[in-house]
């Protein structure tokens, strides 16, 4: 006889969800509901959550029957002279985003929670995080790695969801999945943007007034390579007219511009027929370090 998955009973969008700071305490809720035959999604945040955030969570509820949302500034992921300090936490505000989206688990541990002293343990993936980010920011991708594959061992979820917005950090997550052994199915969900086209981002809260209406030019000028791409123009081309569209923001300072291999990350100048290029870019509007991407088929 097959085995019944049993009915969940649904959360009602609305009620709180349960939270929990300690590690062990968010693995025996998660443990208990795989033993029940209950499918487990586990989105990764550092909070301040925005619609770019709940679309992961909304994915994750058509996908599994219970939905856990991790809420942890990840203090090994910020280089020493970037925003961890300042970083937005409206706790209370997440709770209540989490409440109406759905969510049936907020794990929000505390750093001492996730890197108990002396804390001397890394994963580190050493191909894909050369490059883009990377390069700009040493150890981050460490950082992420590390948090994830914590989160990973501690929910082990069915199912993690991450956003195409960080394309580098869903395709080293995807890679260290494959090469640790990870058992765990991943989904990458589409970019959520503003009405302008901005991309929706926690540090979009950081613009002023002005840097704020600038931005949107950033995804403006994404989209001017999907046109200079069906004229025919090579990689090294478009590179170069991106990265002078960008600088002509008011108040940008480019960071990269890269039009890179998908499964490499590695710079390309002229494309095959069928490649599958990444054109990613870093730009800082005023101090606010703005990342977005677009992939196109060659
Ligand atoms: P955070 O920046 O909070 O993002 C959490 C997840 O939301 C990531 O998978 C990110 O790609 C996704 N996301 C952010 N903005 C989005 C948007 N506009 N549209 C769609 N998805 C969006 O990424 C992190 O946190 C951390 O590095 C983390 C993975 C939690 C590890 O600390």
């Amino acid at each position: 006889m097959a085995l019944q998955r049993k009915q969940p009973e649904r959360r009602d969008a609305g009620a709180a969800p349960r939270v929990v700071r300690a590690p062990r305490a968010a693995h025996a809720q998660c443990a208990a509901w795989r033993a029940q035959g209950l499918r487990v999604a586990l989105v990764p945040t550092m909070g301040a959550l925005h619609a770019g955030h709940l679309s992961l969570v909304h994915a994750a509820r058509r996908r599994a029957d219970k939905v856990v949302v991790s809420i942890f500034v990840n203090p090994a992921q910020f280089g020493p002279h970037e925003d961890l300090a300042k970083y937005p936490r409206p706790f209370a505000a997440d709770c209540a985003a989490c409440a109406a989206a759905g969510v049936d688990l907020i794990f929000a541990p505390r750093p001492g929670d996730m890197y108990p002293a002396p804390y001397s343990t890394w994963v580190e993936e050493t191909a894909l995080s050369q490059h883009l980010c990377g390069l700009r920011r040493p150890g981050h991708f460490r950082g992420v790695c590390t948090v994830v594959l914590k989160l990973f061992n501690i929910i082990q979820p069915h199912i993690a969801l991450f956003g195409q917005k960080d394309a580098q950090q869903a395709l080293i997550i995807r890679r260290m999945v494959r090469d640790l052994n990870v058992p765990v199915q991943l989904a990458v969900c589409p970019i959520v943007r503003e009405r302008d086209g901005l991309a929706l981002s926690s540090r979009n809260v950081y613009l002023s007034p002005a840097e704020r209406a600038a931005a949107p030019q950033i995804y403006a000028a994404l989209r001017r390579v999907t046109a200079w791409h069906a004229r025919g123009w090579s990689c090294a081309r478009i590179r170069h007219a991106l990265t002078t569209a960008l600088a002509a923001i008011p108040g940008a300072r480019v960071d990269y511009a890269a039009v890179v291999d998908e499964a490499t990350l590695e710079e390309i100048d002229t494309a095959h027929r069928g490649q599958r290029v990444l054109v990613a870019v870093a730009v800082f509007i005023g101090t606010t370090r703005l990342i977005d991407n677009l992939r196109l088929t060659w």
